[in-house]
């Protein structure tokens, strides 16, 4: 039999759409953005072009993230990593807020430019701004030389290849990897991690790769689920600590590419609203890996508490938790990591499914209808 091969096709590397591609492509493209950065045996990540002294790290009294769309969620992501390892506090902006507001920086502050284009025009204004008012700067970027790699002090390249699909998948997950590199980085300099501390951080990146390719395998099931509830007309997102901004990603990619109405919240805003809208139609999807401390009872009650109202959980837990077996009518499991980077794994089954949703609908993926890849408009 003869088959046709399209260039179109041949590009897509056997992948129906270039998102399906990229999905797959995520343990590669983390793999680039960790290679030749991490410093082992010191204990320490290798930033090229790298200028701030560790004095001038110590000045920074607050980090002021700029963003839009999927890389303001890997933002939020990054706000728990840099509080966390480095204890500087961080506030994430939504760049078209910023910049028409009169915003309070400094020269002790370190403005952080999110992009994966580096050409988004409210982000970059955002970042000209807080430059314009005296703020350090710094751009991560999937675009060696886009405008942004130009405006900025330093520039951390996220080597996530080019990202064709108009819902950014790989693109995001290089973006968390690279933040966490980042905290890592600072922490180092300011003295909150110590050598050894920062080893075990980077032992965590190392094994990335390796669970992404495993947590790929969840895509059958995944399928499954996108099967039951592709006629659904509301979803809802919860996440709790880092997975809050998994909740947002996972609600933002459905709506985008399967026109699905969906919504992120935080686990503990519940109550404060969308419990209302709970009913045995209403798919809710729950991530909740092991967290420390309080934060995974408090999500394992929110599922008890979906259940109660007869709405349909899929659950995105750890491969060995048995918890809510009998309580989630869906259960996706996947590999457990460190709560910090728990989000780059609990990440992929929600570009899955919104993948399948789409496509099972017959829509246009990787061109979904009113966007565009980047915004350089304001
Ligand atoms: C558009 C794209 C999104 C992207 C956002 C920010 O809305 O469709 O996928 O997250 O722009 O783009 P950037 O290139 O700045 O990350």
């Amino acid at each position: 039999r003869r088959i046709d091969w399209t260039p179109m096709m041949a590009e897509k590397g056997g992948h129906k759409h270039f998102m399906h591609k990229e999905i797959w492509e995520q343990p590669r493209a983390i793999a680039d953005t960790l290679r030749g950065r991490m410093l082992l045996s010191e204990g320490d990540i290798h930033f090229e072009g790298w200028n701030l002294s560790a004095d001038k790290v110590r000045t920074i009294s607050k980090v002021t993230i700029l963003a839009c769309g999927t890389s303001w969620h890997s933002g939020v992501a990054g706000k728990h990593m840099i509080e966390s390892l480095a204890r500087i506090p961080v506030e994430v902006e939504l760049a078209s807020e910023f910049r028409y507001r009169d915003p309070i920086v400094d020269s002790t502050h370190l403005a952080i430019a999110i992009s994966q284009s580096g050409e988004t025009a409210d982000t970059l204004a955002a970042f000209k701004e807080a430059k314009a008012r005296g703020a350090m700067s710094l751009a991560i970027c999937n675009v060696m030389g886009s405008a942004m790699t130009r405006e900025a002090d330093i520039s951390v390249l996220t080597n996530a290849g080019p990202e064709i699909g108009v819902a950014s998948t790989k693109a995001f997950t290089t973006q968390l990897v690279t933040l966490y590199m980042l905290a890592v980085k600072l922490g180092r300099m300011r003295g909150t991690l110590s050598v050894k501390g920062a080893q075990e951080h980077l032992t965590h990146l190392t094994q990335i790769p390796k669970m992404i390719e495993d947590v790929l395998k969840c895509e059958p099931a995944v399928k499954r689920v996108a099967r039951e509830f592709m006629a659904a007309q509301d979803f809802l997102f919860l996440g709790r600590g880092p997975m809050h901004p998994v909740a947002l990603e996972g609600a933002l990619k459905l709506k985008e590419i399967s026109y699905i109405h969906a919504e992120g919240y935080a686990g503990g805003e519940m109550k404060h609203g969308p419990i209302a809208l709970i009913d045995e139609k209403m798919p809710v999807v729950v991530i909740a890996p092991k967290q420390p401390g309080v934060a995974y009872e408090k999500i394992i009650g929110n599922i008890e508490e979906v259940r109660a109202r007869g709405g349909k959980v899929i659950a995105i837990i750890d491969e060995d938790d048995h918890h809510v077996d009998g309580l989630a009518d869906h259960v996706i499991r996947i590999p457990a990591a460190c709560a910090l980077l728990a989000p780059v794994v609990s990440t992929i089954p929600l570009q899955l499914l919104a993948y399948h949703v789409a496509e099972m609908r017959g829509n246009d993926v990787d061109q979904p209808r009113n966007l565009a890849k980047s915004v350089t408009v304001e």
